[in-house]
């Protein structure tokens, strides 16, 4: 049985990851800020009894995240997953002068720091785990090499997941040692309420993808930005 944690699993991506992981293999967590209102995981969680855990997770309280890891504790010795799926993106940034220091600083804590805390709390579980990966859902926005071809604006969003993608670097070389692998992914642009509705591909399209790469992730591969095909995505 492999343990695993989705944060922001109450809608998009992060939904997807738990249906997909709920094979009868697996014990998935399923982190959301209010758990009475998630409807879908409440819906998954009767029709897999036993196999998934619906956890109170705002990422960015360290209190409940200390709770929500607490509660894993309590229900199992290790964990084999960690997807970091919550995230934020903040509109109508198209000058420098529509930016402000609340979003921005908002941006960064949901997605830059929030999944390093998560991380630091899920460690020693991670650390029993069998083949232990950490996945960090980034986007094509966070690449340097993109932002050079599109041009400016989206400043929060941008420098908040290529902030993502440093952190995740630099873990990856810090749990080398460890045997804990540490990817950083572009989903691709996804028909989620972020993504809206005229996107490219269907959240499960992307999560199929994904999961197919996630599984077959080795140790060489750690440290590196990949495409939810599992191409090597530029910087
Ligand atoms: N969709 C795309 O095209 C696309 C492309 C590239 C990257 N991504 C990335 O993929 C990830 C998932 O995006 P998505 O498309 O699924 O977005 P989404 O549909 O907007 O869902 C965002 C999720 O994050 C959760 N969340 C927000 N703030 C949170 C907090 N403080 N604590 C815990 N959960 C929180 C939301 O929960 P609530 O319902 O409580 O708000 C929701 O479950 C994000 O990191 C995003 O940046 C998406």
């Amino acid at each position: 049985m492999q343990n695993m944690l989705v944060t922001g699993a109450n809608r998009g991506l992060g939904l997807e990851f738990v249906r997909q992981l709920l094979s009868g293999e697996a014990h998935v967590f399923a982190g959301c800020r209010h758990p009475e209102r998630a409807e879908e995981l409440q819906k998954l969680t009767v029709e897999h009894p036993g196999e998934l855990s619906v956890l109170r997770l705002d990422v960015t309280d360290e209190s409940a995240i200390a709770a929500a890891v607490g509660n894993i504790q309590s229900q199992v010795d290790s964990l084999d997953l960690l997807i970091n799926s919550a995230g934020v993106y903040p509109r109508g940034e198209t000058t420098p002068c529509t930016v402000t220091a609340e979003t921005l600083l908002y941006a960064f804590r949901l997605n830059s720091v929030a999944p390093l805390i998560v991380t630091q709390h899920c460690l020693n579980l991670l650390r029993k785990g069998r083949n232990p990966k950490i996945v960090n859902i980034s986007s094509k926005m966070g690449s340097l090499w993109w932002k050079e071809k599109e041009g400016g604006g989206d400043y929060s969003y941008c420098s908040s997941k290529a902030a993502l993608n440093m952190l995740t670097r630099t873990l990856a070389l810090d749990l080398q040692k460890e045997g804990i692998i540490v990817v950083v992914v572009n989903p691709g642009w996804v028909q989620t309420d972020m993504g809206g509705e005229t996107a490219d591909l269907t959240p499960s399209q992307s999560v199929v993808g994904l999961l197919n790469v996630i599984r077959k992730l080795t140790m060489e591969q750690s440290g590196k930005f990949l495409t939810w095909e599992g191409k090597e995505h530029p910087w």
